[in-house]
């Protein structure tokens, strides 16, 4: 495998670097904070065709497989499992440290107090954490999602890894992590027909190539967030970690921060003035909370978000905002939910969307042939637009 036939995607040109440490890290769908609103790129199309562009004979075009191109299951391409990843990503290139602290801040943080996962590390080992044999995890990688579907104008989305415990206690407890792909200059269509070209490539390229492109993605540069769904103890509870300055052993950890799109429902169906003033902002931006371009302010976020097994959903109370507004957006509550961690991981999933085995929820199964019609727009030029959450057609919604 040389480098040049790879070298233009995960390439981690340093354009990352500066904004690891900023405030507003690009989260969950890869959108900074600034914006108020997503607009949808403009279709209007040039209608200049260059001359050469008509002489050249049209491209076949690729029979994408799922399994290739959009999520990897195969045991040969997920050999990178977390010890292998923390040592990728951590300042001391180990990552006992880092995963020391990041389990055990679980149980620390005001909001919430978890015990399961520092449980989890006492029960495979003792000693600093440094001299750890990261090997012992009892974690397994479940896949490897393309999800080039988050890009923007300044990158080509994410690939994601996402691992499940193994321990036959110690479980449910899900991670996942993000890294980011280096915007390419071409509207990400290169990055784009690198991902569907791994669908024409026998086994064995097929474990080479992919083993390379991970190779160069994994790193602390193009590292965004690592995100959690943990069952050890019920309820289950979602969260997001995200790297922050320390003065600790290390010069950073993970650091748990609200959870992007996620409204806290417990904390605002309360009344008093921060639902008085959400309750407002929901009525001015009912259009585009409805349609799910709307950023939600962190004010409005959850820490942390927790649901209880076997009890109905409990709704967001949108009682107050105008009654025209409500009945012309009749699935207002819905799409404000489904854009969120909990809406999302049980509206049409069991909690979790990728299982143990590496078998898929409902939701993914469908959201995955909704990002390969994605992949194919991409590689057609054409500007395709995604909404936060789902990108299928019609979703299941919350109850
Ligand atoms: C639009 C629906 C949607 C939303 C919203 C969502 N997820 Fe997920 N999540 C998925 C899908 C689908 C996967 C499979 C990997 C992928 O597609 O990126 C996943 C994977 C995961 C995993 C790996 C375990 C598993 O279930 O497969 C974790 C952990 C996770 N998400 C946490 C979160 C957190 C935390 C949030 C909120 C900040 C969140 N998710 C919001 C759909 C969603």
């Amino acid at each position: 495998m040389d480098d040049a036939s790879t070298g233009d995607l995960w390439s981690s040109d340093g354009a990352l670097s500066d904004t690891v440490e900023v405030e507003t890290h690009p989260s969950f769908d890869g959108v900074s904070e600034d914006l108020e609103e997503v607009q949808p790129p403009s279709d209007i199309e040039s209608t200049d065709v260059a001359v050469t562009d008509l002489l050249l004979p049209p491209e076949p075009p690729i029979n994408l497989k799922t399994k290739r191109s959009l999520v990897w299951i195969d045991p040969a391409v997920l050999e990178c499992g977390l010890a292998c990843i923390l040592s990728k990503i951590s300042p001391d290139g180990h990552g006992g440290r880092l995963i020391d602290a990041w389990f055990t801040r679980f149980a620390t943080t005001f909001h919430s107090e978890r015990l399961g996962p520092k449980q989890l590390l006492d029960a495979y080992f003792s000693g600093p954490a440094q001299d750890w044999n990261l090997d012992d995890l009892p974690f397994k990688v479940t896949a490897i999602h393309n999800r080039i579907d988050l890009m923007d104008s300044g990158h080509c989305g994410e690939l994601r890894i996402s691992l499940a415990s193994m321990d036959p206690i110690l479980k449910p407890f899900h991670l996942i992590f993000v890294f980011q792909q280096s915007s390419d200059e071409t509207g990400c269509k290169s990055v784009a027909s690198d991902w569907a070209s791994l669908s024409e490539l026998e086994a064995d390229a097929f474990h080479a190539k992919a083993n390379t492109l991970l190779d160069q993605s994994i790193s602390f540069e193009t590292f965004l967030v690592a995100e959690t769904v943990e069952f050890i103890v019920a309820p289950w509870e979602w969260r997001q970690w995200f790297v922050e300055p320390s003065d600790g052993a290390m010069p950073w950890s993970l650091e748990n921060r609200p959870l992007f799109q996620t409204v806290d429902t417990a904390r605002l169906n309360k009344p008093g003035a921060e639902r008085d003033e959400f309750l407002d902002w929901v009525s001015s931006h009912a259009d585009s909370l409805d349609a799910r371009t709307q950023l939600i302010p962190e004010k409005f976020r959850a820490m942390s978000v927790r649901v209880n097994q076997g009890v109905p959903w409990i709704p967001l109370d949108l009682t107050g905002v105008g009654k025209d507004i409500l009945e012309n957006h009749p699935t207002l509550r819905q799409n404000i939910e489904i854009v969120g961690c909990p809406g999302c991981h049980t509206a049409d999933a069991e909690f979790v969307q990728t299982l143990p085995d590496s078998s898929f929820s409902e939701f993914y199964k469908k959201e995955l042939e909704a990002r390969e019609g994605f992949m194919k727009a991409v590689m057609a030029d054409e500007t395709p637009v995604r909404p936060f959450g789902p990108l299928q057609d019609n979703p299941i919604l919350t109850p």
